[in-house]
């Protein structure tokens, strides 16, 4: 089976090692763990290689974990000039990232490996998403949700597509990759890891709630969202769908326009004149 190193050759490794680089300043585990994640998890490659995060986006990254996304982005942006993967599109530059994450150890991690000026604002916040994400007053582009919807349990999974669609500009994105319970043995080995990773990490053992693809597909359809589905490699995350939805107009709920979010948004004191959410 092809990976992704083997067709991204020499760039590909260097956009791993600049990235997990980042993580010198926190601590020797995280660069360890950078490097193995994005040379074996395809996604970070396969979101570059199709443009999957638009071009000035303001990021919401749900459940950072060590901030990878933030790291491999700022990589890319370094890479481009001069060792880039043939065939992938230029990277995109975000207008901002905000990244919620729940382990604090993770957050410090995230932290550290953004710290200093960079070429956009990024921000990390330690905090419970479930609540987190209600309060961010910011508008975003893009919404990113990568296996962290099973670690709650289902109302908190549905209340929470709906704080983040709401975040959402219109047309805005979400990226979310979850895991497929109908996968059946691949589910079931997926969830074990899982569990067992959640331990290791952030010594939690709270239970895991998956659903099969098609309830996720009507759950996001339910509220509003366009979806097409990017493939994965079979060797990666054998039970996990990749998504990307669209918010081609407002989200159902009503959520996301300027009257819906100026009732929350009002309250906290940040909703423009204009009736807009501030931009992060
Ligand atoms: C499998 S990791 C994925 C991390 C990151 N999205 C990535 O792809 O590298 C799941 C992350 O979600 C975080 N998480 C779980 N429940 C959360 C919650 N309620 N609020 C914020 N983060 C949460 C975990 O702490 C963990 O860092």
């Amino acid at each position: 089976m092809t990976r992704w190193t083997d067709t991204a050759g020499q760039a590909g490794e260097a956009l791993i090692a600049r990235a997990s680089a980042r993580y010198r300043a926190a601590d020797p585990f995280a660069v360890h763990f950078a490097r193995f994640k994005l040379r074996n998890d395809p996604v970070f490659a396969i979101a570059l290689a199709q443009g999957l995060i638009p071009d000035g986006a303001r990021i919401l990254d749900i459940g950072c974990g060590q901030g990878l996304l933030a790291s491999w982005l700022l990589a890319a942006r370094q890479c481009h000039a001069d060792n880039w993967p043939p065939g992938w599109p230029p990277p995109p530059v975000p207008r901002s990232y905000l990244g919620i994450e729940l382990t604090p150890a993770d957050a410090e991690r995230a932290r550290a490996a953004l710290a200093g000026p960079g070429p956009w604002p990024a921000d990390i916040r330690q905090a419970d998403a479930r609540a987190a994400v209600a309060e961010v007053a910011a508008a975003c582009d893009l919404v990113v949700l990568l296996d962290v919807l099973h670690y709650i349990d289902r109302p908190a999974q549905e209340a929470l597509l709906r704080d983040a669609l709401r975040c959402l500009a219109p047309r805005g994105r979400l990226l979310m990759r979850v895991g497929d319970a109908s996968a059946g043995w691949r589910a079931r080995y997926s969830r074990a890891v899982d569990r067992v990773v959640q331990w290791l990490r952030a010594g939690r053992t709270s239970p895991l709630t998956c659903r099969p693809a098609d309830e996720w597909r009507a759950l996001l359809r339910g509220m509003g969202m366009t979806l097409r589905e990017v493939p994965l490699p079979r060797d990666a995350h054998g039970a996990n769908v990749l998504m990307v939805g669209t918010l081609d107009s407002e989200p159902v709920h009503n959520a996301g326009t300027p009257a819906a979010t100026s009732a929350s948004a009002q309250r906290r004191g940040t909703v423009t004149a204009a009736g807009e959410l501030e931009p992060l």
